[in-house]
């Protein structure tokens, strides 16, 4: 790709008037509308001070993709404060065109301002292709384990052994 291509991604804060377009590519890429979720992220993102680290990414004026982060202290025991990716969407028609890159690495400048060396996200078991975009820009496992524990089961479970030791 020329650098004339990778300078027409122009790298902004999301804004709570790109609520339509965030949650319309998002639902291009995952199937379906999570009006519920962007209204919540957008509002917080509104309500949070300082260094935007959600973003927005346009071409020729379009609006081409987004990504949400935030950053969090002292979670799960660690001293030192990360960000969270918690999504990334391009369009599926202007993909290739450098535009994750150019929000991931907008997002890598403004958390260094923040003093913030770390970026961590989740990748959906039944997404192979952000796992590879992922291990291509350079994220690696990390050194923890995240759980789910079904409610129903464990409640089942907790049943059972007050059975059994009756
Ligand atoms: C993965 C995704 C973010 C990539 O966006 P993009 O704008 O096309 O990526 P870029 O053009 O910035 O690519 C940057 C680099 O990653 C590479 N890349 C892109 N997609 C890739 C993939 N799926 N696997 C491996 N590498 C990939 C590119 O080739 C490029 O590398 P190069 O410059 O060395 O050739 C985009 O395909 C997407 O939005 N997918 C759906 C995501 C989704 O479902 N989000 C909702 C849940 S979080």
């Amino acid at each position: 790709m020329s650098t004339l291509e990778r300078q027409k991604v122009i790298i902004r804060g999301l804004l709570p008037a790109d609520f339509d377009s965030v949650v319309r590519i998002d639902a291009k890429n995952i199937g379906r509308r999570r009006e519920e979720f962007f209204k919540v992220k957008l509002m917080q993102n509104l309500a949070e001070t300082g260094v935007k680290i959600s973003l927005a990414a346009e071409l020729d004026e379009i609006f081409v993709g987004f990504l949400l982060a935030r950053v969090f202290y002292g979670e799960f025991g660690s001293t030192e404060p990360v960000a969270i990716l918690e999504t990334i969407d391009v369009h599926p028609d202007f993909r290739g065109h450098g535009v994750a890159r150019a929000l991931l690495g907008q997002l890598g400048e403004n958390l260094n301002g923040l003093s913030v060396e770390f970026l961590r996200t989740e990748v959906d078991w039944n997404q192979p292709e952000l796992l590879t975009f992922f291990n291509h820009e350079g994220f690696v496992p990390a050194q923890r384990l995240c759980l789910d524990l079904n409610l129903a089961r464990a409640r089942e479970l907790r049943e059972e052994r007050e059975e059994a030791a009756l």
